[in-house]
């Protein structure tokens, strides 16, 4: 049995039946990935994203299998469409259980010559958008007595990345926002949560593996796996890359009765990567 079909029938079915999720950044990715657990699981999802072709392809692939989804274009660095998309989805579906905090933009820049737009355009995404995503379902999951966050975050600011100023800056603060928002909404029953995941090959993972075009090897989606599998080996201590199910499978987890005690963490899911980069 591969890992992901072992890890296909871990949770039970219908463990979230009656919930309504919102995962930004749905389309693709790790995001869909979590999307469609969550539907596997009886959620209601509801897909955020900026591309209107991405929700295409999420949304015919969910409904395809059955499950029950919407979608809806969103761009999280617009605080005041943030907060229409989420009245509307609370009145359309009655409530919202759980909102992921997907949404992310990311590229290697040299800091010296970062230009300012590109700067704002990474905090606004990462941190600005996590920060107005969970303000506007504050009220409904307050309302309703309850309710889940749970945002991405990543490793890579726990010791600092060359060339990743404005990712690692704002997901520190993706973290602290976790954290502080986790005890002031306690009371109100939100429990807010993140995820660090480790390296998924997602398409641009596999570009930034891929030989140069002008490398003169024939195969370069070949070399690209070879040094992929290479890095496995070498770089991450459980031996494999990361699938979006394993970031999928933490979210399931803190959103069903299991994360009932659970705010305020950050969960590392990623091999052990990061650890081994930190002792080598
Ligand atoms: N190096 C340096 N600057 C870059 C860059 C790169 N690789 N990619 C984008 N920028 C700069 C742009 O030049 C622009 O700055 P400028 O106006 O000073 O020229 C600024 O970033 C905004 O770029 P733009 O493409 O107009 O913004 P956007 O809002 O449409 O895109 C990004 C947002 C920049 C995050 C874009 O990379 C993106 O959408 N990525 C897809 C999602 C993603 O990254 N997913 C990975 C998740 S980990």
């Amino acid at each position: 049995m591969s890992d992901s079909a072992a890890m296909a029938s871990v949770f039970r079915s219908g463990l979230l039946d009656g919930q309504v999720a919102l995962v930004t950044g749905g389309g693709t990715g790790i995001g869909f990935g979590i999307a469609e657990l969550l539907a596997e699981l009886g959620a209601h999802v509801v897909i955020a994203s900026r591309k209107p072709a991405h929700l295409e392809a999420a949304l015919a692939a969910l409904t395809s299998r059955g499950h029950k989804a919407s979608a809806v274009s969103l761009d999280v660095r617009d605080p005041e469409r943030v907060t229409a998309v989420v009245r509307e989805i609370a009145t359309q579906y009655g409530r919202i259980d759980l909102l992921v905090n997907n949404a992310a933009g990311n590229f290697y820049a040299p800091s010296a010559t970062l230009s300012p737009n590109a700067w704002r355009s990474v905090v606004e995404i990462d941190l600005f958008g996590t920060f107005y995503c969970s303000q506007a379902v504050y009220p409904i999951m307050a309302a309703q007595g309850g309710g889940r966050i749970v945002s991405t975050s990543m490793t890579l600011h726990y010791r600092g990345w060359p060339m990743m100023a404005h990712a690692t800056a704002a997901k520190a603060g993706v973290d602290a926002l976790t954290r502080t928002l986790s005890v002031e909404w306690a009371p109100q029953r939100i429990r807010v949560n993140a995820i660090a995941p480790g390296p998924i090959p997602t398409e641009g993972v596999r570009k930034a593996f891929m030989p140069p075009a002008d490398s003169g090897i024939p195969d370069r989606f070949a070399a690209a796996e070879d040094r992929m599998a290479e890095y496995a080996r070498t770089g991450i201590p459980l031996g494999r890359w990361g699938a979006p199910r394993d970031i999928a499978n933490m979210v399931a987890f803190l959103a069903s009765p299991a994360g009932d005690w659970i705010t305020g963490a950050i969960f590392v899911v990623d091999g052990g990567e990061w650890l081994a980069k930190a002792t080598t």
